[in-house]
This record gives structure tokens, sequence and C-alpha cells, in this order.
């Protein structure tokens, strides 16, 4: 179900993916299978979102983020892909972000540019997470 007041422009969307109010998804932009994108969701066109995905109100995910299988995206997480942002930034670097399957990310966490959250990992909410954090550990605060 793609609900009628959101700008849904990519047509990579698998079954029984919802998509709601307000949210933007871009052309190039993959969606897979029994996927709820929250209200208030902004997905461009660099993105690639496996089944069974979560993302709940207010998340933007920018170029150059893979996310697998089965992860949860609490509400105002922040994913970066530019590590010296600047306005028409000519010396734009990509890095990419990997949410690895089963991992959950916690409401208002900022994730920096290039790191991956391994399998099943907990990223606490608030959380600032700077490097990769293993398979099945939870962070908090710094990390
Ligand atoms: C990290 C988390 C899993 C810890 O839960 P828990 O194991 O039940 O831990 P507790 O609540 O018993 O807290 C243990 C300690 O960690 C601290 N703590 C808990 N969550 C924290 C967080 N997000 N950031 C920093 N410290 C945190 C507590 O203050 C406590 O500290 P203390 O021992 O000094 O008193 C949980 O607090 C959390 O952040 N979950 C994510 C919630 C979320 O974002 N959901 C999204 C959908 S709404």
């Amino acid at each position: 179900m793609i609900h009628p007041l959101a700008d849904v422009q990519t047509k990579d969307i698998g079954t029984d993916t919802n998509i709601w109010q307000f949210c933007v998804v871009l052309a190039g932009a993959h969606i897979g299978a029994g996927c709820n994108i929250c209200s208030h969701v902004f997905i461009e066109n660099n993105v690639k979102i496996g089944n069974n995905v979560t993302v709940k109100n207010g998340v933007s995910l920018y170029d150059g983020i893979v996310i697998e299988d089965g992860v949860f995206i609490g509400p105002n997480a922040s994913f970066c892909n530019d590590r010296y942002p600047k306005s028409k930034n000519k010396n734009f670097k990509l890095e990419p972000i990997v949410i690895k399957k089963g991992a959950s990310i916690g409401a208002n966490a900022t994730i920096l540019p290039g790191v991956t959250i391994g399998e099943n990992a907990l990223v606490a909410a608030g959380a600032v997470v700077t490097k990769n954090v293993p398979a099945r550990t939870t962070v908090k605060g710094k990390f």
C-alpha cells in the first residue's frame, strides 16, 4: 500500500510493503517486501532496503545506505554520509553506512559516515556511533 499522500517515485518495491503519509521516495531506491515505512520518511536514490524492515517516523535515508532484512530504525534516527559537510561541497566523498540483518537503531541515534552496524546489534536511543558495532552487541552514549 502506498498512501495517496506519499510521493513515491521508485517502482522497485516488494509485496506487502506499506508507505505512509508524507513520505518522499526517489526513483532509484529499492525497498523490499513486508516493510513498514512510517510517515515523514525521506529515502534518496542510492538506498537499498531489504525485507521486513521497519522505518519509524521522521527518518531520512541518504545515498549510500544499505539496510538488510529485519532491521528496525527508531524515530528520528540520523544517518550521515558526509564526514566534513559544507553547502555545495565540491569535496564531497560519500562514505556508505551498512545496517546488517536484524539490527535495531534506537530513537534519535546518530550514525556517522562509513559505519557498519553488525547483525542483531542494538544501538541505544540517543547514541552517537562513530565506529563499527560488532554483531549482537548493545552500544549507548558515544561509541
Ligand atoms: C539501551 C537500552 C536497550 C537499555 O535498556 P536496559 O538494558 O533495560 O537498561 P536499563 O534501562 O536497565 O539501564 C541500564 C543503564 O543504562 C543507562 N541507559 C539506558 N538507556 C540508555 C541510553 N539510551 N543512553 C545512555 N544510557 C542509557 C541507564 O540510565 C542505566 O544506567 P545506570 O546503571 O547508571 O543507572 C534502552 O534503554 C534503549 O535505549 N532502548 C532503545 C529504545 C528506543 O529507542 N526505541 C525505539 C522505538 S520507540
